[in-house]
């Protein structure tokens, strides 16, 4: 039975092995592929906060090493022709396949050129207290051919990361309860990741296939971020799932409300770095004030990505004496336009615009264990905002 409810959502039910041969070559922009990881096999896991086992469903049931073997590599070669030339695939697994993944795709003829470590920010705690706390997933990237170059948009990787190159560490939590609206799998991946993927690896219209698509987390991303989505499963449950996944963001402010969700990293705590005098410095610690021209220009705020989830001020002068604070959660908002006058009533001398923006921040600084530094880069001296684990350094 096939699903083709929207022109834009098409899903085939069964085997991917056979169903991806009906897919046209040289059709698909880019594949994310979230294959069965073989680790449903009596190992513990917890669950809401409960000892459970681990039980993800038959699908999911480990092989033998050269059943998981053939198995991955079927998939993929299968998959390789129905790629553009200048198509990518990504490839999620932990060490139970992603070995044997990686193997499969040099033996397929596809190029790797990025495994990415998914760093869950919430994992579950490891009950046996024998092994580190399992709290990362693998996604390999790979491009169709090692000869032709591959869609990569780094400029809009760079802008989600506030304007640094992004790493291939993505710290992300796991899916929310917001993505479980109408029912759950046991294995989905949180749209988040999806957005990253498609956003960088796509443009507008293109076509993403995912041959495992489970609740068809890839093709709700997809979808939302103006791509078209192929999806094969061989559960006609989890079609269903995916269905009422897709009619879900039918309704306009439903779908505005998931992107907005998507695109955010509630999880990074972001921080302004601003560069002050020493004289002015002394004077915005006294008076919990940290100001900034508002504008585009040299000296301004560069309002990046995260703005929102900013809670503390750094303070430095030419990189050094770096000190920070928590910013202030107070009736009238710690985030304010000033003009000039409201400034000069402060004691400051503001030289360049009429408006500032001011932030007002707790006068004590935080205390840290060690060192607190600041990592020199070209134009310290704009304020800027940052993630918190980026800007400081504790020695
Ligand atoms: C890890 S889950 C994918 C979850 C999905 N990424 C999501 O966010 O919901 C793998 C899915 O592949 C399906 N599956 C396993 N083997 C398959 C096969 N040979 N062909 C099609 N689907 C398969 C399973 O039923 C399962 O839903």
């Amino acid at each position: 039975m096939d699903f083709t409810t929207y022109p834009d959502f098409m899903l085939l039910q069964g085997d991917c092995m056979e169903r991806l041969k009906e897919i046209e070559n040289n059709s698909i922009n880019a594949i994310f592929a979230d294959p069965p990881y073989f680790l449903s096999n009596g190992g513990i896991s917890v669950q809401n906060g409960k000892q459970v086992c681990v039980d993800k469903g038959d699908w999911d049931k480990g092989g033998t090493p050269e059943h998981i073997y053939k198995f991955n590599r079927r998939w993929l070669e299968v998959c390789r022709p129905k790629l553009k030339d200048n198509g990518t695939i990504w490839i999620s697994g932990t060490y139970h396949n992603i070995f044997v993944v990686q193997r499969c795709l040099q033996e397929c003829g596809y190029k790797i050129l990025n495994i990415i470590t998914w760093q869950k920010t919430d994992p579950p705690p490891n009950l046996s207290c024998r092994y580190f706390n399992f709290s990362t997933e693998l996604i390999i990237w790979a491009r169709k051919s090692p000869k032709i170059p591959h869609k990569f948009n780094y400029d809009v990787m760079k802008e989600l990361n506030g304007g640094k190159q992004m790493t291939d560490v993505w710290r992300l939590s796991s899916v929310g309860k917001w993505e479980k609206t109408c029912g759950k799998h046991p294995t989905q991946k949180p749209l988040r990741l999806l957005y990253r993927i498609i956003l960088a690896s796509t443009d507008k219209c293109d076509t993403i296939l995912d041959p495992f698509a489970g609740s068809c987390t890839t093709g709700i991303a997809a979808n939302l971020l103006g791509r078209k989505f192929i999806g094969i499963e061989q559960s006609n449950d989890f079609l269903q799932l995916g269905v009422r996944r897709r009619q879900e963001i039918n309704n306009p402010l439903t779908a505005q409300e998931m992107l907005k969700k998507m695109s955010e990293s509630p999880d990074e705590v972001m921080v302004l770095v601003n560069h002050a005098s020493q004289d002015k410095r002394k004077l915005m610690i006294e008076k919990g004030i940290c100001y900034m021209r508002a504008g585009e220009s040299k000296g301004s705020l560069q309002v990046t990505h995260g703005f929102e989830r900013m809670r503390f001020v750094l303070l430095h002068t030419n990189g050094v004496n770096a000190q920070l604070f928590h910013i202030k959660k107070g009736k009238e908002g710690s985030f304010q336009i000033w003009n000039k006058f409201s400034l000069e009533k402060q004691g400051f001398q503001p030289e360049h615009a009429d408006y500032y923006i001011v932030i007002h921040f707790e006068n004590t600084p935080i205390e840290f264990v060690g060192q607190l530094n600041i990592k020199q880069r070209i134009n310290t001296y704009i304020p800027k905002i940052y993630p918190l684990s980026d800007i400081i350094g504790i020695e």
